[in-house]
């Protein structure tokens, strides 16, 4: 494993060839925004709110998932790119239904304190206002796709760590959506273990415990980073006889 040299806003760092530029930028408490980040579950930049200015390059490059390299300069906070962090999230908000007043994680929002983060106090795109559906079928949770950003975190969640992969992606572009086996209601899934690493992971309402009502429930990201710990040390004990 070698060792990279890289500047981030200025400052001269070191890093793990296998490291990214987002793992970088943190271990220096250099702070960049993201949302389809999840730490324990792996990568694939879906949300572009991590974008980072490299020199060099036209084109501005997910943090996330991209790899340090040596000499690599990078900035990550230039008005560039505030601007098109205030448009991701401004996208966001017009391209679902996010009601906050009437939303189960009032106040406990990823995709909310976002929104504070980067500026936006309205959006300057049309809202679309999809129609999209609510499976209540689960016993104990729900997934409401009005409030669904497609991060995917439940997908990998629940492949990765929980190893069901109740969740998967349909369709294309702006017409995907998240479903659970093979488009069944979530409560006929026989795979699905009733875990809840996807409501944990969940960055919205999207996917909630039932009877929750609105500012009642809080999602806990962290507690993913701790169950892949300790599915590392499982499997690490197993492989050890
Ligand atoms: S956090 Fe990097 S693209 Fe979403």
């Amino acid at each position: 494993m070698s060792v990279k040299t890289l500047t981030i806003n200025n400052q001269l760092l070191a890093a793990s060839e296998e490291e990214t530029i987002l793992d970088a930028a943190q271990a220096a408490n250099i702070y960049i925004p993201t949302l389809c980040h999840l730490e324990g579950v792996s990568d694939v930049g879906a949300c572009r709110l991590c974008l980072v200015e490299i020199e060099g390059s036209s084109k501005l490059q997910p943090a996330c998932v991209t790899p340090v390299q040596e000499g690599m300069v990078v900035h990550t906070d230039t008005e560039k790119l505030k601007n098109y962090r205030r448009m991701v999230v401004e996208l966001l908000f017009a391209e679902g239904n996010h009601v906050c007043a009437v939303c189960v994680v009032n106040e406990n929002c990823e995709l909310q304190n976002m929104a504070v983060t980067v500026g936006m106090d309205h959006t300057r795109f049309p809202y679309r206002f999809p129609q999209r559906t609510v499976d209540l079928s689960h016993r104990v949770f729900a997934i409401d796709r009005n409030r669904c950003i497609l991060c995917t975190r439940c997908v990998r969640v629940c492949d990765e760590l929980e190893g069901s992969h109740v969740w998967d992606v349909a369709d294309r572009g702006d017409n995907s959506f998240i479903i659970s086996g093979l488009n069944q209601p979530w409560g006929e899934v026989d795979a699905c273990t009733s875990c809840g690493k996807c409501s944990e992971a969940c960055p919205t309402g999207a996917i909630f415990r039932q009877r929750s009502t609105v500012n009642e429930m809080q999602h806990h990201p962290e507690r993913i980073a701790i169950a892949r710990k300790r599915k590392e040390k499982r499997q690490q004990k197993q492989q050890n006889g």
